[in-house]
């Protein structure tokens, strides 16, 4: 019988950790075959997150950034992330831009969550932006990871209303609740390997 390889994935967090967490269940549960949770990784060692993938006996590791470009944090990250034989990078609520270093040594194998319909509303409080913009339907993306602020391949996408009573929180929420089934089925065709980039697009097999 031929042993049976998992790939082994890496969830960067820098806050609350609940796509962290909802990968994790996902991964249990067997939603996302053949993949194990090798380590989550904060730059932050005061995130919420840590402390709630160690309830779930997850191993963590801090790779703070304070007061280091971000050259050598990144080099670090790469470094231990080489230490766990990690296959692919999960971002989920990691707050950074990735260096080249970083990206040439996981491209197109860093994957990022994000809570609108890219391109729409990239950068920080996206949820925001689409009630500032007035948008009657925003959403979350999962995309590959590239030199731009929230700007690779997407992989997956899912749409969310905004009804006209909502509030920053409200919609934060619904888009959440998204996220948190989103990701893991990205996750799952990518390791799948049935897909294919072509320039811009990722075209299922
Ligand atoms: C999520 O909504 C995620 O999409 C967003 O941060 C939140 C993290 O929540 N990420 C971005 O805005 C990236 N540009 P979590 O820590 O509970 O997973």
């Amino acid at each position: 019988m031929p042993r049976e390889v998992k790939s082994r994935i890496a969830i960067l967090i820098s806050g609350r950790g609940s796509n962290m967490l909802a990968l994790a269940d996902a991964v249990r549960e067997g939603s996302v075959p053949q993949m194990e949770i090798a380590i989550v990784i904060s730059d932050q060692p005061n995130a919420a997150g840590l402390a709630h993938a160690q309830s779930q006996n997850l191993p963590t590791a801090v790779v703070e950034r304070r007061g280091r470009s971000r050259d050598e944090h990144d080099r670090e990250l790469v470094t231990v992330l080489q230490e766990h034989q990690v296959d692919f990078v999960c971002l989920a609520g990691y707050m950074r831009l990735l260096s080249s270093h970083f990206l040439s040594a996981y491209r197109n194998r860093i994957l990022n969550i994000h809570p609108s319909l890219l391109p729409a509303f990239p950068g920080l409080d996206a949820q925001r932006q689409a009630l500032e913009h007035g948008a009657k339907f925003t959403g979350c993306t999962v995309h590959f990871v590239d030199q731009t602020l929230d700007g690779g391949p997407i992989i997956a996408q899912r749409i969310v209303p905004v009804r006209d009573d909502d509030t920053e929180e409200t919609l934060s929420a619904r888009i959440l609740d998204e996220e948190h089934t989103l990701y893991a089925e990205a996750l799952a065709i990518v390791n799948g390997g049935a897909y294919e980039i072509v320039g811009r697009r990722v075209v299922l097999k």
